[in-house]
């Protein structure tokens, strides 16, 4: 089928490439011409484990295909899928003029019935929105459904979610777009649940939030086993065995960052607030978040003593392994609060320093982990790299000037590090 695909963020550019590895004849558009030449040149903008061979393929096939115009992909795809970016407002609300954008430059180029496919992730009745918008912009009067059908993709495995989801949500106003979107995902042999676009809406929010109170329940937890000298991951490992609470998303840690939870918890409140409902719980989620950062930094100053003028080594940037992305990044917020006490840091990560280097101007970034660490007083795990796990401790041991090391990911073995002679401090453990 033919599929158009507006906007080449993460969530535009896997969806279509994805949509094309199924056999699908996929156009992506973006405003952006810089990136728009990248993609056509076999180049792209992100790191996204299994998705640069993917696009190679799938544009070698002739599947898939990049432009900036946006009447074209109107023209081409049957269904038009709007995944732009929906960016926070100071107040935590969500700023949809990208959205809103979109569906005016839809509207003037439609003259034939589309389904136009909301997959960014968006209030609770957008989806009547756009559709009121495109109604007002399309002078021609020519028919079309406006869906919702959130993504329910993690960075680092995008391409992995996508391409085997557990779920596809579909939500519409009729039945009329429900077989054309059943045909654009057969391929993928995933149950299809269909609902109203306002429910379809709410599942998007609904689900990052719970994931999200799930790890600030286990960062509450990770506080009261350092009071009670338990163990955190024998904790939640007990708790999760339990069916009904999983054992997923209950790792304690640095708090949970990127460029999806903090920003849709806080629309999530936002809107509710709009409705007239107080979302208390969430307002808790943010606030163990907030604080298991400020808990880490307070045990590094009481281990430390003085932070003025240490050299701390932070080994991570990235906010959650195998990507690039440092937006809202815990590690990068751990930084920030280090260097406030008067620290000099020495970072290194294996994917995110481009990305980090305008967020930590005064940082030095290092080029492996041996460099990060010479001469330094303490260094941090900050970031849960597969690579971390494989270090050479008996060779970084010697360059440090004092052996002692807070791992904010839980990521190595305690008895472990101590036999190697280190001081070692993780969370909750
Ligand atoms: C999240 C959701 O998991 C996706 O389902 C959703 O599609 C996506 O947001 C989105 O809305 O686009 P993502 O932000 O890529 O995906 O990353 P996650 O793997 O969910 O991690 C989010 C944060 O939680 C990271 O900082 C991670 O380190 C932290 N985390 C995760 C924990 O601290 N503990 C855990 O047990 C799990």
């Amino acid at each position: 089928m033919k599929l158009t695909i507006i906007g080449t963020g993460y969530v535009g550019l896997v969806t279509g490439t994805c949509l094309a590895e199924k056999g699908h004849d996929v156009l992506c558009v973006d405003n952006d011409p810089a990136k728009i030449a990248m993609l056509q040149a076999g180049q792209i903008p992100i790191y996204e484990p299994g998705l640069e061979p993917l696009i190679r393929s799938n544009v070698a096939a002739g599947r898939l295909r990049f432009t900036t115009d946006t009447a074209e992909g109107v023209r081409h795809g049957h269904v038009v899928f709007i995944g732009v970016p929906t960016p926070p407002r100071a107040d935590g609300s969500v700023d949809m003029r990208f959205v809103e954008r979109v569906a005016r430059d839809v509207a003037s180029a439609m003259t034939e019935y589309r389904i136009i496919v909301d997959k960014s992730t968006v209030p609770v009745k957008t989806g009547f929105k756009v559709a009121e918008s495109i109604k007002r912009y399309n002078k021609a009067g020519v028919d079309f459904d406006v869906i919702s059908n959130p993504e329910f993709m993690r960075e680092g495995c995008a391409v992995e979610d996508q391409m085997k989801p557990e779920r596809i949500v579909i939500g519409v106003a009729s039945q009329r777009p429900v077989a054309t979107m059943q045909e654009v995902y057969a391929p993928f042999n995933a149950p299809i649940i269909v609902t109203d676009i306002n429910s379809a809406e709410l599942i998007k929010h609904a689900s990052n939030s719970f994931l999200a109170l799930k790890i600030s329940y286990a960062n509450a937890l990770s506080a009261l086993c350092e009071a009670s000298h338990a163990n955190i991951q024998q904790v939640v490992d007990g708790i999760g065995m339990d069916k009904r609470i999983g054992r997923a998303f209950l790792n304690a840690g640095l708090g949970y960052g990127g460029s999806c939870f903090p920003k849709d918890i806080s629309a999530f409140i936002a809107i509710a607030q709009e409705l007239g409902c107080d979302f208390r719980l969430l307002k808790e989620v943010q606030n163990i978040n907030a604080n298991q950062l400020q808990r880490f930094v307070k045990r590094i100053q009481d281990t430390l003593w003085v932070l003025q003028d240490k050299v701390i080594a932070v080994l991570g940037l990235a906010f959650k392994a195998n990507t690039d992305d440092a937006r809202c990044s815990p590690a990068v917020d751990l930084v920030l609060a280090l260097q406030k006490e008067g620290a000099h840091i020495r970072a290194y990560d294996p994917q995110a320093m481009e990305k980090a280097r305008p967020l930590l101007p005064n940082v030095t970034l290092c080029a492996d982990p041996y460099e990060a660490v010479r001469g330094a007083d303490a260094m941090i795990i900050a970031t849960e790299w597969d690579e971390f796990k494989e270090l050479d401790f008996g060779r970084i041991k010697p360059l440090m000037a004092h052996p002692t090391l807070f791992d904010g990911r839980n990521l190595l073995d305690p008895m472990t590090m101590k036999n190697l002679g280190f001081t070692y401090l993780s969370v909750g453990r």
